[in-house]
């Protein structure tokens, strides 16, 4: 590595390690790399395909089902209809399960502040405890969807 990339490549570092808002840095760029090749930039999903996010998801994060449903869906995917913003979806998501708590976590914490006003953010403890309360086919998770306020 030459001096200036090596340079960069430190600040870059920096940057994750102390900035405040390290947390929404990583989890702008797991989103950018997961996420956004469906639900679009900054969530504004494609209408009657994938689901608008922005919005949706500090809506969904404020309350104790929402953030259950995003945790459940950011393991395990999600699969079936369901209608957002008065247009069917018939979709299917991966899940992530592979990603570690603390990536999972963060990437929900993006998600929690897209549009409106930011809902608290996920703690890896959060789906840490999703994930030992046993795993759920992608269908389960769109029945928990569906179940969800405000949809
Ligand atoms: C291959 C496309 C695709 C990718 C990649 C994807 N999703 Fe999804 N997502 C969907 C679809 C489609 C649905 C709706 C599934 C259904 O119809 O049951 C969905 C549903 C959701 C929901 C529930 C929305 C609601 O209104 O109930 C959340 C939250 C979500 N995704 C978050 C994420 C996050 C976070 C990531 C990245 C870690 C991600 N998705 C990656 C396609 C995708």
């Amino acid at each position: 590595m030459n001096g200036r990339r090596a340079a960069v490549a430190g600040l870059a570092a920096a940057f994750v390690t102390v900035a405040p808002g390290a947390a929404q840095a990583d989890g702008a760029k797991l989103y950018a790399t997961h996420c956004s090749v469906c639900h679009q930039a900054g969530g504004a999903g494609l209408a009657g395909v994938y689901p608008r996010l922005a919005g949706r998801g500090p809506d969904l994060a404020r309350k104790p089902a929402g953030r259950r449903l995003m945790v459940s869906a950011g393991l395990y995917g999600m699969a079936g209809r369901l209608e957002v913003d008065g247009k069917p979806i018939m979709g299917v998501m991966p899940g992530f399960a592979q990603l570690p708590d603390a990536e999972v976590a963060e990437v929900l914490s993006y998600v929690a502040g897209l549009g409106g006003k930011p809902a608290p953010p996920f703690k890896p403890a959060e789906v840490a405890a999703v994930r030992a309360s046993g795993r759920l086919s992608p269908t389960a998770v769109n029945a928990l969807a569906r179940a969800a306020p405000g949809r």
